[in-house]
């Protein structure tokens, strides 16, 4: 079977699957941490080697106070004690986007995890936290020009080396997921998609179990992915 390396997900709906159970918006995402720590440890089992996932953007700021605060929180919370699942079976947990805005005990959190998982080698979830993906690549230019200004020679710098500027160095993303049923990519790692195959699907983020993950693999498989060029034979 031919599985995706990188596999990229747009975490949405959980406000929404709490709105329809007459909870709270919160409780979705409770229940949408509960999900990812499954889906991160069925995501390794499955030979994805890295997942990258939106937890909350740049502009997630303009919600309301209650409710960043509470998924600061949970973030603290789980980085903190939670993610002992996920340290255990060798995973490196990275996280991605600005580090400023962030309370401190975010901050704290989150070299807590890094440090911890630092030599876990099995895969790797990144978490993109106060994250844009324009920011992410105005970010990158800027350490470029840093570099440049040094006296890096740039004249055959190709699309492959900025890589290397992004947050972290990943592979590029070859599978973007997106519950919730919108049909947009909202930000999120632009420069990293460029050539991923797009998988859309209506169940909100906290019903993407093990068996909804797996639909979007064997969609996957069934794709042919050229980058541009032509496959012979080609479906
Ligand atoms: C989008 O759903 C989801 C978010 C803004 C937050 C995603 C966060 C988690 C799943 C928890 C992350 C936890 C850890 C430990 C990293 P929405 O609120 O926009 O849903 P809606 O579109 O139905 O309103």
């Amino acid at each position: 079977m031919n599985i995706p390396n990188h596999v990229a997900i747009i975490m949405d709906g959980n406000g929404r699957w709490a709105t329809k159970r007459g909870l709270d918006r919160s409780m979705g995402h409770l229940e949408g941490s509960k999900t990812l720590e499954k889906l991160a440890i069925h995501a390794l089992d499955r030979g994805v080697k890295v997942l990258s996932v939106y937890a909350f953007s740049t502009d997630n700021f303009k919600r309301s106070q209650k409710e960043v605060d509470y998924l600061m929180n949970l973030i603290v919370k789980y980085f903190n004690t939670k993610f002992e699942k996920i340290s255990k079976k060798g995973i490196k947990v990275l996280v991605s986007g600005r580090k400023t805005n962030l309370r401190e005990d975010v901050l704290k959190a989150i070299d807590n995890i890094e440090e911890k998982t630092k030599n876990n080698t099995a895969g790797i979830l990144n978490i993109c936290l106060n994250y844009g993906g324009q920011e992410e690549i105005i970010d990158g230019a800027i350490k470029l020009a840093k570099d440049i200004n040094n006296g890096l020679d740039i004249s055959n710098f190709k699309r492959e080396d900025f890589y290397k500027y992004l947050y972290h160095e990943l592979p590029p993303i070859d599978l973007l997921i997106r519950t919730g049923g919108e049909l947009r990519v909202s930000n999120f790692m632009l420069y990293e998609l460029s050539y991923s195959e797009f998988y859309f699907t209506n169940t909100y983020f906290p019903d993407f179990d093990k068996s909804e993950f797996n639909k979007a693999l064997f969609m996957y498989e069934n794709r042919d992915r050229r980058f541009g060029g032509i496959i012979e034979n080609s479906k």
